[in-house]
């Protein structure tokens, strides 16, 4: 293993180390201390390396190499916030990779005086993972118009704390503002079609569309032992119905083409006590699926059975926030480029969709836009035991300074049929 590749794995351990949990994981919730501490090593890791640090008003963290003093900016990125008893790859991965990737070039251009007609910047992308603050991908989402900042600086966690006072908590909030001209970004799958099909970088060529809902299922309190079944109105009876429900359309609406994905990820019961039937649930429920007719028909499934839930239980469900996102193509430029650069590394590849989101989900409907994945050993994510080999993670480097060196040379001349569109035709957000 060479020299810069033994220097990523080295970082990537110190960086896993902040906000380290005893499974082996990170629990690096957005805005927290441990987040704060993960931000500030960053920032100490690339200011040591040159690099100029600021904030915007969401708190998204900003790495700037000049390459080309006055040049536009290509944008690298990804976040370095986790889930509760997270993996250590999911995100920040991603962010480290693009500071070597950004720092090889900067090092290979002043050897080479190649012309980069670029300036790189690597973005930490406030909040990716939207489970203290709601919704995901709040950073990347403020940053292309798709919320209002003031709407995301208002949002509270579920102690009454807002996404202001948590940033000013730990000092990473500012006024910064940079466009970017294109964005690249490297991720772990998350999921097993790489491992499945021995290959080494999937190049992902689009976003599934995903449907997010909150429900409040609306009961009223009672005694568990006194109330009588024909009396009760139990919100918690309606939301577990909602819980099956949504695993039944999943299994109902899947095809051999087109798979759909449901989930409840968060369900919380009030007051939740021993002898008390449920007053309300609120949960949060999602659906997936890569064809946009399968989404729309699986989605009105699941609201036909809140009607008929709400029968069932005696209870009223109401939709609260909603965040959805459409099944949509990133650059194919793009695509053959990593493709093209892969091929130069000797390096296996294959197409892939993405099911999760991520801030290229968002970035790809402003800007021409790059995503690549490296392989998630058993596509376990979103668990202490996420694991990325480090073989797989410093090809994954390598890969991104390849591409990243072409597109600051000037080689992204994106398909003009996946760009510029209106920043808010394919995700939208409300509360
Ligand atoms: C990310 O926000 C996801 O829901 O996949
Ligand atoms: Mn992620
Ligand atoms: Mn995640």
């Amino acid at each position: 293993m060479n020299q810069s590749n033994t220097s990523f794995l080295a970082d990537f351990r110190s960086m896993s180390s902040i906000g380290a949990t005893a499974g082996g994981g990170v629990d690096r919730q957005a805005a927290t201390m441990a987040d704060g501490q993960t931000r500030n090593w960053f920032r100490g890791l690339v200011e040591g390396h040159g690099f100029t640090v600021r904030y915007d008003q969401i708190g998204n963290q900003y790495s700037m190499l000049e390459l080309v003093p006055g040049a536009p900016w290509i944008a690298v990125g990804s976040h370095l916030d986790s889930q509760p008893l997270g993996g250590r790859f999911d995100g920040a991965y991603g962010v480290l990779a693009g500071a070597h990737a950004a720092q090889r070039i900067q090092d290979s251009f002043a050897v080479a005086k190649d012309s980069a007609v670029f300036n790189i910047v690597v973005i930490n992308w406030f909040n990716e993972e939207g489970c203290r603050f709601k919704p995901s991908m709040m950073g990347s989402s403020v940053y292309t118009g798709k919320i209002p900042a003031s709407q995301a600086l208002d949002t509270t966690d579920p102690d009454g704390v807002t996404v202001r006072e948590a940033l000013e908590g730990i000092g990473t909030i500012g006024d910064f503002e940079l466009p970017v001209s294109a964005y690249i970004e490297i991720h772990i799958e998350q999921g097993r079609s790489l491992e499945d099909r021995g290959l080494g970088i999937g190049l992902v060529e689009s976003t599934w569309g995903a449907n997010k809902y909150e429900f409040i299922v609306h009961g009223d309190q009672a005694h568990t032992g006194a109330t009588i079944i024909a009396d009760r109105q139990d919100a918690l009876l309606g939301a577990s119905a909602l819980v099956v429900a949504a695993r039944e359309i999943a299994l109902e609406y899947s095809t051999d083409e087109h798979m759909v994905i449901t989930s409840c990820g968060e369900f919380n019961v009030f007051p939740n006590s021993p002898v008390v039937v449920a007053s309300r649930v609120n949960l949060l429920v999602d659906v997936r699926s890569t064809d946009p007719d399968v989404l729309a028909a699986a989605d009105a499934a699941l609201h036909t059975r809140v009607s008929q839930i709400e029968k069932m239980a005696n209870v009223r469900i109401e939709r609260g926030a909603e965040h959805v996102w459409d099944a949509k193509s990133y650059d194919l430029a793009g695509l053959k480029l990593a493709a093209e650069a892969a091929d130069s590394l000797g390096l296996s590849h294959g197409v892939v969709r993405t099911l999760a989101g991520h801030d290229s989900t968002n970035m790809k409907d402003v800007v021409p836009t790059i995503m690549l994945f490296v392989p998630s050993v058993e596509g376990i994510s979103h668990n202490e035991r996420e694991l990325t080999h480090d073989a797989d993670m410093v090809a994954g480097v390598d890969l991104l300074t390849e591409v990243l060196t072409r597109v600051v040379r000037g080689e992204f001349v994106s398909d003009s049929a996946t760009t510029n569109r209106a920043s808010t035709d394919s995700v939208s957000v409300s509360r």
